[in-house]
């Protein structure tokens, strides 16, 4: 039995398999956001020929299903088929790497840390050749010339000592012993070579980014980015913790992480031809579940109350035990957590905002799947999460994708005509909308009068581009051939849900240390999010707080930047940890003043219109 892929692969089919999981098995990926159970109707293919078993239709429409459209993974095939697989099902990455200013990183490094302090040292060791007279074990030897070098307290491994007498002898006694900060010895080579390289890795629940750095100058090397392939079993946290839990697949999902940092050092290794031995240092920054999934370590406990992660400060393990395919004493660092739900990423964050070294009161948001906020100064800090849900990554939404090519990511409504105009990534046709392009429709709509304050679209205003869809009111933002990019009274509703929830965090966080908005000096926004989002138009519905635009600073992907400064400076790590020890974690979830605050936010822009004073006046009602 065969799929066979329109313009694409034959693959074999095994017998009761859904053609989700068989694609997926070699390698073709769609997009699930449910993780294949049916219900966020994203892997949508055609059935050309052939007959299959269908289980679900789920979310597809009438009109899609007379086109013989089906989801891949309640479609299970009954003999050979074959199948279209859309663009838009497509699990694709975009081509724009999120580089954090590695430069301007630099030099504040070199400014409170000027020798660079990776976790990895070096020294050279003139040991005295044992001989009849002088016949000390080799270890005593090492270690007596370490104490002539004043270092009493190095500690060797089983797996250092099982290599120490070649290596000793291979160097004729004139050895470089590299040993971590905490004085473990890892390695012995005849030379201290000039280069030696560290590997910064941002896990995201969506993308993973890899630097390669020399840790010798601190300079970038290189870097990579690609989808985090656990998506594979879920696009959230949750789903991934239960499939890890429930679905016994903790080892699939830590191999697939593990995987996609090896796959992304492969090719840098080789165009820069990097020794993989001299890669000898890493640092790994994530949310509390990704790091716990890189370390193999099971999450079930991060989602029952109370919500504790088995480790939120890290020991310093090995590449080896980690399967990194570097140097395998090399010591991988871990970004520490602050609790379940704001994890090393948000440290790392906080860390490259050098928020908490100012008096001034700041407030940091990640903008993602989840909402991480943390309010505060040099003296005080505070955080939260929200579960915002994934609607700003396409699910949940009609046709929402991400910011990929031919994703609308700004929409201009005619104030009378209430024609829209759309910018779309790639200047291509419009295949699906992505969050950018959700928040400047809605504040569109919003101030066109389109829709009203709860977000329900107006049907008196004699326009074609309000009409009823199998899900209800819908605004047709595209008219396509094949068919309509349309942004549903529902969809409208997801988003409202999400942006709410967000500003309900920030509300309540600053309400528990007595504090109002407009004592808030900056603000961070973080992720990737935050790279195309227009700040009015996320003001204009309620999503992010009413204050003066020059507050609001994108600083990118800071859990890389973050990264990047733990693997080049000790003291970096050290002020890190101190932040995460020194965070106050509010769990919002059984906050009683996050449920009201989140319901007054449940509109545009707010119920209380005088907290939104710059929209006020500016929508027609
Ligand atoms: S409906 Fe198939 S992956 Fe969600």
């Amino acid at each position: 039995m065969e799929i066979r892929i329109l313009n694409g692969k034959t693959i074999a089919a095994e017998a009761g398999k859904s053609i989700y999981k068989t694609l997926k098995d070699n390698g073709v990926y769609l997009v699930s956001s449910c993780g294949g159970k049916g219900v966020c109707g994203k892997c949508r293919v055609k059935l050309i020929e052939g007959s299959a078993r269908i289980e679900s239709t789920g979310k597809l429409l009438k009109k899609e299903i007379e086109e013989k459209f089906a989801l891949a993974c309640k479609t299970i095939p009954e003999g050979d088929v074959l199948i279209e697989v859309p663009e838009e099902s497509k699990l694709i990455i975009g081509d724009k790497i999120a580089l954090s200013k590695t430069k301007d990183l630099l030099e504040y490094l070199r400014a409170i840390d000027p020798a660079l302090t990776p976790t990895v040292r070096k020294i050279v060791l003139k040991l005295t050749p044992p001989s009849i007279q002088d016949n000390t074990g080799d270890l005593e030897r090492l270690k007596r010339a370490l104490g002539e070098k004043g270092i009493h307290d190095m500690v060797f491994s089983h797996a250092f000592i099982l290599a120490m007498p070649k290596a000793l002898r291979g160097a004729a006694w004139d050895v470089c012993l590299s040993y971590t900060e905490k004085h473990e010895a890892i390695g012995l080579s005849a030379v201290c070579k000039a280069h030696h390289y560290g590997v910064a890795v941002d896990i995201g629940t969506t993308t993973v980014v890899v630097y390669v750095v020399n840790c010798a100058d601190g300079t970038l090397v290189d870097a990579g980015m690609t989808y985090n392939s656990q998506m594979r079993y879920g696009d959230d946290v949750i789903t991934r913790i239960v499939y890890a839990t429930e679905g016994g697949g903790l080892q699939d999902l830590r191999n697939a992480i593990v995987n996609d940092v090896n796959d992304l050092l492969a090719p840098i290794i080789e165009k820069n031809g990097i020794d993989v031995e001299d890669i000898d240092s890493a640092v790994i920054s994530g949310n509390t579940t990704m790091t716990q999934l890189f370390w193999g370590l099971d999450p079930a406990s991060i989602r029952e109350e109370p919500y504790i992660p088995t480790v939120n400060n890290y020991p310093v393990w090995r590449a080896g035990t980690a399967r990194l395919k570097i140097n395998s004493q090399a010591p991988v660092y871990t970004m520490s957590n602050v609790g379940s739900y704001v994890g090393g990423d948000i440290v790392a964050g906080v860390l490259a905002s050098k928020m908490y070294k100012n008096p001034e009161v700041a407030l940091f948001m990640d903008i993602g799947t989840n909402g991480e906020i943390a309010v505060g100064n040099n003296d005080w800090m505070m955080t939260a999460a929200c579960s915002m849900g994934p609607c700003f990554e396409g699910s949940g939404i009609r046709h929402g994708m991400r910011a990929t090519e031919g994703a609308v990511e700004s929409v201009k409504i005619d104030l009378s005509s209430f024609e829209p105009s759309l910018g779309v990534v790639g200047n291509t046709t419009p295949s699906g909308i992505c969050g950018s392009g959700m928040i400047d429709a809605i504040s569109e709509l919003f101030l066109s009068g389109a829709i009203d304050q709860k977000g329900k679209l107006r049907r008196d205003l004699g326009t074609d581009r309000i009409r009823t869809g199998e899900e209800g009111p819908e605004f047709v933002l595209y008219r396509g051939e094949r068919k309509d990019i349309v942004l549903t009274e529902v969809d409208i509703e997801n988003v409202i849900r999400a942006k709410a929830a967000l500003y309900a965090g920030v509300s309540v966080l600053l309400k528990e240390v007595g504090l109002s908005l407009d004592i808030v000096e900056r603000i961070y926004i973080a992720g990737g999010f935050g790279n195309y989002l227009n700040v009015d138009k996320a003001i204009m519905i309620g999503m992010l707080p009413d204050l003066p635009k020059e507050k609001f600073a994108f600083i990118g992907n800071t859990s890389i930047a973050g990264a990047y400064l733990c693997l080049l400076s000790g003291q970096m790590r050290r002020e890190a940890e101190e932040i995460a020890s020194k965070m106050t974690y509010m769990e919002l979830s059984v906050s009683r003043g996050f449920m009201d605050e989140y319901m007054s936010a449940l509109f545009l822009p707010h119920t209380d219109i005088g907290l939104f004073p710059s929209v006020k006046g500016l929508y027609k009602k």
